[in-house]
């Protein structure tokens, strides 16, 4: 693949130059770091495609260098290969957990998974930001709006609306994922279990192929974690790739971060196509996205791509929509009514709302919510 520039970070200069020789050969541009802290300078100012990190260097560790390009917008999103000597478990999940993507060990065959691992990554990586399927994250300041059920609901109603489209749907609401709940899948498999699999295996036709169907529901589904304890074991370094893939084999992606705004969900959030604000209509939770909402700002995510919307989850009292526009300062762009128990009704029997009851009106809202959604991602990718 010509053009892609990948830095290689290892103290040991003939362990470099044998990498490096094997790169140039298939005409990738080498750049080479002999410590930790040239090596972040490397990725920041010549802005690499993809890194190769020996993780144990002395003057910083694999797992504190991945950490700060994580943190950085200009390398959040950039591939990290750790090249170790050390196979120990512990270690590569330490790696994988602090954001590599990758973990390979030093050995006879490294050459050889380093080529297949970079080559899948770039494949992977060119669908990465505005390319592949749209990218659809819902959020809220404050749990208990109606984040899971909208996020479920409207997934649904694109996949009515568009039946030729596929759509996914992944749960990343930490401890506890509760779409699966809501749609009746009892599978095992989870965001815990696929972030466990090989990386080589959770390719775009792996996704596209053996993600759960939910039948009436019109996705697919990549469950949340099932409890704390498997939440712990989440190799959160390999969430990006994995939404990466599924961007490669779906139209839409849907992503319940519901409150589980951190390190992991910021840059999804900064790499979506939309995002959708879930806020109810009491004063506390309109007042905590106001502060959600300018820490987005501050993080460079354009109102434009903003989607807000009012749900009435509480019951009939609460602010009105230009209440809640004042204080946010931004458009409340959908407002859903209070749908007494009937939406309790419908998740409890897992049924989408709008096929349990076609007729109430807040399964127009959905429709045109979906809609508007949908038309509105299309707009932008088109900017
Ligand atoms: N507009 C509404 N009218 C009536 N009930 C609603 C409405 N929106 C949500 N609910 C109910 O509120 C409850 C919580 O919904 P949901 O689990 O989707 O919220 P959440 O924001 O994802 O919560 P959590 O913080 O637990 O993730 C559900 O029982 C749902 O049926
Ligand atoms: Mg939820």
């Amino acid at each position: 693949m010509p053009e892609k520039k990948i830095l290689i970070v290892d103290a040991d200069v003939a362990s470099r130059n044998f990498i490096a020789r094997s790169l140039v050969d298939q005409k990738y541009e080498v750049i080479q770091a002999g410590s930790g802290r040239e090596g972040l300078i490397c990725a920041w100012r010549d802005r690499p495609d993809l890194a190769i990190i020996d993780p144990s260097m002395s003057d910083l560790k694999g797992e504190e260098i991945a950490i700060k390009l994580r943190q950085d917008p200009r390398t959040a999103n950039m591939p990290l290969i750790a090249l170790s000597s050390d196979s120990s478990v512990v270690r590569i999940k330490s790696c994988l957990d602090a954001g590599f993507s990758e973990y390979i060990t030093k050995s006879g065959q490294a050459v050889q998974m380093l080529n297949d691992t970079i080559a899948r990554l770039f494949g992977i990586a060119a669908v990465s930001e505005k390319k592949g399927g749209m990218l659809m994250v819902f959020l809220s300041a404050k749990g208990g709006t109606g984040t899971s059920s909208l996020c479920a609901n409207i997934a649904h109603n694109i996949s009515k609306n568009q039946p030729e489209v596929r759509v996914a749907v992944l749960d990343l609401v930490l401890p506890i994922g509760s779409i699966a709940p809501i749609v009746g899948y009892d599978g095992t498999q989870n965001i815990v279990t696929i972030t466990d699999m090989p990386p080589v295996e959770s390719t775009p036709n792996f996704f596209r192929n053996e993600l759960p169907e939910m039948k009436i529901w019109g996705f697919n589904l990549l469950a949340g974690a099932p409890d704390p304890e498997s939440s712990n074991q989440l190799k959160v370094g390999r969430i990006w790739d994995i939404v990466l893939a599924l961007k490669a084999s779906y139209d839409y992606v849907f992503i319940d971060i519901g409150r589980s705004l951190s390190k992991i969900t910021l840059p999804l959030i900064q790499q979506a196509d939309l995002i959708a604000l879930v806020i109810s209509t009491d004063i506390s939770t309109v007042s905590l996205t106001k502060t959600l909402w300018t820490y987005l700002k501050s993080k460079g995510v354009s109102a434009s791509s903003v989607y807000t919307i009012l749900n009435r989850a509480v019951g009939l009292e609460g602010l009105s929509k230009v209440d809640a526009e004042k204080i946010l300062g931004i458009p409340v762009q959908a407002a859903m009514p209070y749908l007494s128990s009937n939406f309790a009704f419908a998740n409890s029997q897992h049924q989408p709302f709008t096929l349990k009851f076609p007729k109430d009106s807040a399964s127009f809202v959905f429709d045109a919510t979906a809609k508007d959604m949908a038309a509105l991602s299309r707009k932008l990718r088109a900017q």
